[in-house]
């Protein structure tokens, strides 16, 4: 009797509960971290500066002068990019998947810098449709660049994570950077 008493009055405070909670929001509940996992990656990034199918592209450019002649491209220039991911640094080597961002290009002192809005999208094997974000700068004086991961979608989902990358052939018409990524996610 008492307990079925108990297990009324828990049943009734926890309606009340639910229904102040149920506007917009649900209760705030522990978070399990138990269920975090993580993956590592590595892959290599395919880009085309120039010819008939550049997968880089300038959107705007600010009318500004730089603050010193050194830098070989203005400050304010926006990009955007959709650059093929591959196995390997050949260019007949498998593809992963697309890398599609957005970029500003920062050269107001003599370090050309780079900011970064990047979706990594996977076509094939266990992360097929699931993507990884990273917005990041990337100096691209320092020869190893650490970029964040800041979030991720289907197997990546709220993910959190660095990339180191390193660019493995750079010349007048292709740049092909090398990937590693360390992600943590659900
Ligand atoms: C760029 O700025 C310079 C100096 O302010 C000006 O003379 C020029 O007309 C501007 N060009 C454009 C395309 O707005
Ligand atoms: C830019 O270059 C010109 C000519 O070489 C020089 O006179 C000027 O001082 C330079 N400006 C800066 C900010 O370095
Ligand atoms: C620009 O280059 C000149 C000559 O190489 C150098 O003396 C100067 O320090 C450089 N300026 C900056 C801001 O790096
Ligand atoms: C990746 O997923 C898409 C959509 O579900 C599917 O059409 C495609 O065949 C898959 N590709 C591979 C290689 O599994
Ligand atoms: C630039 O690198 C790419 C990829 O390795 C290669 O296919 C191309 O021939 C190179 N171009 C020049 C001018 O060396």
């Amino acid at each position: 009797m008492r307990i079925t008493l108990i297990l009324t009055w828990i049943l009734i405070l926890y309606l009340s509960s639910v229904s102040v909670q149920s506007k917009y929001h649900s209760r705030s509940l522990p978070y399990d971290s138990e269920e975090a996992k993580v993956t590592n990656l590595h892959f290599f990034l395919h880009e085309t500066i120039s010819g008939s199918n550049p997968t880089v592209a300038m959107i705007a450019q600010a009318n500004v002068t730089n603050n010193d002649n050194n830098s070989s491209v203005p400050f304010s220039t926006v990009l955007t990019l959709d650059d093929i991911l591959k196995i390997g640094p050949e260019s007949n080597s498998e593809v992963i998947g697309n890398a599609q961002g957005l970029g500003v290009l920062i050269a107001e002192t003599s370090t050309t810098n780079l900011l970064w809005y990047w979706d990594f999208g996977f076509i094939t094997g266990k992360f097929n449709g699931s993507s990884i974000s990273m917005f990041s700068r990337n100096p691209t004086t320092a020869m190893v660049r650490e970029l964040s991961v800041v979030g991720g979608r289907g197997n990546f989902r709220m993910a959190k994570g660095y990339a180191q990358l390193q660019d493995y052939i750079q010349n007048d018409t292709n740049i092909i950077s090398e990937l590693y990524v360390t992600v943590i996610h659900y």
